[in-house]
């Protein structure tokens, strides 16, 4: 008999399959049994019907328990009133292994009991849909570079030097040196964009956050463009179209997880170009009339990015943020240096900032003096100097993350749950 997935079962009506899965759940009625099978791919309805109590695939179901181990075989028949629209009619159950209390019974759980037991509640519905979606999010993103010609550049995890802050660094010993965890692998794709033109990087990135919020993870994924001879600009541009391509992809390939999510598609079906693009200059007063304590000079926190969030249906472009409070290679206005040519995307719906990015400095001697200015080792960035000395070129990209993303498509309040091992603050287990 042909081993199929769930998934594909629609294919192969009236055949006779294996399935090799677990025990989702089970019932039984009368002459009728049930068994919910999943494969990872799907969850299936498995029914054997008999007169005699004592058939043996009753026994068989007798022993079942919830995540028990097993391969059925039977007919695919199509069955309208059958989740998923096909049900499986039972020949054969072999049981691999009786599982002897799953310790997540198909009821409510607190959070804390199903952080420490993440490694088997990737296993329940709502997780297996998040995930789901997160694969769709990290293919479209791919897909959306691939094809538009840019070069995937892997950037390194153990580096001499920080990108985004020193207080967020992870040290670790690389031999008798200090090394750190890559908070970002901007620097090096400023390199290989000289090289190829246009590239991405597509990796964890790491950050000793001492916040304890629901938007931050301490290990995080995140895709980063960088295009030679782009402004901030053409880098708005570029986010615009990213974010856009994804909400297509999960819309049309993942309308089932929403679902199974309770996700409205509404508001991204809503999202739509151009986004709406305001200065920091700007909104700062119109936050201040909406309540926000917020100081010309400050950083947004989660209730500036929810009142931000309610200004549009599609994300809200803030820019020309004041030079002090961004990285040190951030190129300054032409007219106004003490603005950074930065830029954050806010998501709606409260998802807070879901791109951070912008124009690089090129100039060879603003970028020393800023090395210094932040007090960096000026030896660990030579190679970056580098870059400004042959052959200089102005220059932008952003970073996605890839987290964020996913818990605004999946309207999920806390990142925690779009990742199958958070790293969180103080938890590193399982
Ligand atoms: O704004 P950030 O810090 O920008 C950079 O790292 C730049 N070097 C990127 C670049 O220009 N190439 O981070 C970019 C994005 C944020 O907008 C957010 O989506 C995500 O990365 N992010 C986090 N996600 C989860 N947990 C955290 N602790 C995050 N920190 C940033
Ligand atoms: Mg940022």
């Amino acid at each position: 008999m042909t081993w199929v997935y769930i998934e594909d079962i629609g294919k192969h009506e009236d055949e006779d399959v294996e399935i090799r899965g677990w025990v989702y759940n089970k019932r039984s009625g009368g002459k009728i049994r049930f068994i919910l099978v999943r494969d990872g791919t799907g969850i299936l309805q498995a029914t054997v019907f008999s007169a005699d109590d004592q058939n043996p695939l009753f026994l068989k179901f007798d022993e079942l328990t919830q995540e028990s181990s097993l391969i059925v075989r039977g007919r695919v028949r199509e069955d309208k009133r059958a989740p998923g629209g096909y049900e499986l009619s039972l020949q054969d159950i072999e049981i691999i292994q009786v599982a002897k209390d799953y310790p997540i019974a198909l009821k409510e759980h607190t959070t804390p009991f199903l952080m420490e037991h993440r490694h088997l509640w990737l296993r329940s519905r709502k997780q297996h849909a998040v995930l789901q979606v997160r694969t769709e999010v990290i293919r479209a993103i791919r897909n959306f570079f691939d094809d538009r010609g840019f070069r995937l550049m892997d950037t390194p995890i153990l580096t001499p030097s920080a990108c985004e802050g020193t207080t967020t660094l992870f040290e670790t010993k690389y031999f008798d040196q200090m090394a750190y965890l890559s908070q970002s692998g901007q620097l090096y794709n400023e390199a290989t964009a000289a090289a190829f033109g246009k590239v991405y990087c597509f990796g964890p990135a790491f950050r000793a956050e001492k916040s304890k919020t629901r938007r931050h993870l301490i290990e995080f994924w995140m895709v980063e463009p960088e295009v030679a001879f782009a402004t901030l600009e053409d880098t708005i541009e570029l986010g615009q179209d990213l974010i856009l391509f994804i909400i297509e992809r999960v819309l049309k390939n993942r309308r089932a997880d929403l679902e199974e999510l309770e996700r409205d598609p509404k508001p991204l079906e809503a999202v739509s170009r151009p986004f709406p693009r305001i200065t920091y200059d700007e909104i700062v007063p119109r936050l201040q009339a909406k309540g926000s304590p917020i100081q010309y000079g400050d950083d947004f926190g989660a209730p500036e990015e929810g009142l931000i969030s309610e200004m549009s249906s599609s994300p809200v472009c803030i820019t020309h943020f004041p030079a002090a409070i961004k990285a040190f290679y951030m190129q300054p206005d032409k007219d106004r240096p003490d603005l950074a040519l930065g830029v954050d995307f806010m998501a709606p719906e409260s998802y807070g900032e879901i791109i951070g990015g912008g124009q690089r400095i090129h100039d060879l001697e603003l970028l020393e003096r800023r090395i210094r200015e932040h007090n960096l080792p000026r030896e660990a960035y030579a190679w970056y100097i580098d870059l400004r000395k042959y052959g200089t070129f102005p220059h932008s990209g952003f970073g996605l993350g890839v987290e964020r993303t996913v818990s605004w498509m999946c309207g999920i309040k806390h990142i925690r749950e779009t990742i199958p091992f958070p790293r969180l603050l103080y938890r590193i287990y399982p």
